[in-house]
């Protein structure tokens, strides 16, 4: 079959690489692609968002299956479009895609299903919502309603701090319409994970939990990114965990929004805190594969991926199919550009490349890098990830950092301690 992926980023390389296995797959397109991804697929440069001309790019192709990669595309209706055309799309359609695009609609269908989420209040004017900040203690949160590629949602540690930010959002209009509404809610103490499960609907197929390092620099700190690195699995979250996460958030949300009129077929990825007590809580949604928790994901995955996007497209999944993972641990590294995640520097010329290449532990997805001749090059913000399968979580580390060791580019930057959390933690428990 011909499959087509959208998106150009390190999942949508990591995507490529994992359904170009398939025995079942002749030919992968990949629509924009990076310069990793064209030397395994036909890249094609068009705007993912003319969802008209990638669905006549499709048809004019004879493609098989297309599969979704970033939330744009999503919230815009393709799916809804290519069903039109009969083009099988792995992905939720426009009404499904606005748990991740919409946070009100997110956080109302958790409210009414009794789903596990920090308590909240949804604001219209800039008034009410700076009323409502003097009689709350923060910290609190802060989130713009619509999407904002990762950068709407403010922890809040102190009011005027907070009158600020809703002037930017609400009056100043800094995420542009995604502004209009914005959620107040409470700060969950915890620790983050991103729990990313395939669904047709009906039946949830989780995949392994992996934890995102989101903020630029060490320990957590700086700005908020796209993210910075992620490994799976995550060692405190323990089988009577999942259960809980199972059926608490993802079961009872696919049923919610079956209920609402939405039936969600794709992947369904929980934003989670995990409370001191175990007890999982919802931060977030999104409507498609995490950026980068797919890499190590994916490189860890022993099972055909294909079978499981197809069961998804036709409602076939079943409660009885498993994933297959090999042995181990994954382990991500992001090097983003100089001045990521604010203004990114671009054109630099990227060293050591050949040198990882042919070790079956390591996997360098590509990002932003564009090829000239034999050359690899700079072009966006997250440029590669480096990831790494290890025994152990030391022994994938410390293979993905020394991978990293031999790659370089001009403002190479990237955190020195991802996976540290669960390093603690395994030394913690002895
Ligand atoms: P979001 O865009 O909703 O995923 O939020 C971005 C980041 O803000 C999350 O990854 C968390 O680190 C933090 N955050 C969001 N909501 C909360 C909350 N209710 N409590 C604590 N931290 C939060
Ligand atoms: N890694 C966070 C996201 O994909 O939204």
């Amino acid at each position: 079959m011909k499959v087509l992926v959208i998106g150009g980023g390190g999942r949508e390389h990591a995507l490529v690489w994992k359904i170009s296995q398939s025995s079942r797959v002749k030919s992968v397109f990949c629509i924009p692609g990076n310069g990793g991804i064209s030397d395994i697929a036909e890249c094609v440069d068009r705007n993912v968002n003319d969802v008209d001309g990638l669905a006549g790019f499709a048809k004019q192709e004879r493609i098989d299956m297309v599969i979704v990669g970033p939330e744009n595309p999503l919230a815009m209706g393709i799916v809804d479009r290519f069903e039109k055309d009969g083009i099988p799309i792995f992905g939720p359609r426009k009404i499904g895609a606005q748990i991740e695009a919409s946070k009100v609609f997110a956080k109302e269908l958790m409210d009414k299903y009794n789903i596990p989420t920090a308590s909240f209040k949804v604001f219209r004017s800039f008034e009410e919502a700076g009323g409502y900040i003097d009689q709350i203690n923060p910290p609190f949160v802060i989130k713009a309603d619509g999407l904002c590629a990762g950068k709407g949602a403010y922890v809040i540690r102190n009011r005027e701090e907070g009158r600020g930010i809703l002037k930017d959002v609400m009056v100043n209009m800094i995420h542009g319409q995604a502004g209009e509404r914005v959620i107040i809610e409470e700060f969950l103490p915890g620790v983050e994970a991103s729990y990313l499960a395939f669904t047709d609907g009906k039946s949830v197929l989780p995949m392994l939990p992996s934890q995102d390092h989101k903020p630029l620099f060490d320990n957590d700190q700086g700005p908020n990114t796209g993210g910075m690195g992620a490994y799976t699995p995550i060692p405190f979250i323990d089988d009577r965990m999942e259960n809980d996460i199972n059926n608490s958030i993802m079961k009872r949300t696919i049923k919610a929004l079956k209920s609402e009129g939405a039936h969600y077929r794709g992947v369904l990825y929980g934003g989670l805190m995990i409370m001191g007590d175990g007890k999982p809580y919802v931060i977030e949604f999104n409507a498609r594969l995490g950026d980068p928790e797919t890499q190590p994901i994916l490189f860890k995955m022993e099972s055909d991926i294909v079978p499981i996007f197809q069961a998804c497209i036709n409602e076939q999944l079943s409660e009885s199919t498993t994933i297959t993972w090999k042995e181990g641990v994954s382990v991500c590294i992001v090097l983003a550009s100089r001045g990521y995640p604010e203004k990114t520097e671009k054109g630099m010329i990227i060293h050591g490349l050949n040198d990882v290449k042919g070790d079956k532990d390591i996997m360098v997805f590509h990002a932003g890098t564009k090829k000239v001749g034999n050359d690899f090059y700079t072009s966006g913000g997250r440029v590669l990830a480096v990831t790494a399968m290890g025994k152990t979580y030391s022994d994938a580390i410390k293979k993905a950092y020394e991978a990293v060791a031999q790659i370089s580019f001009e403002g190479m930057q990237y955190r020195r301690d991802i996976g540290s959390k669960a390093l603690s933690y395994m030394g913690s428990i002895g």
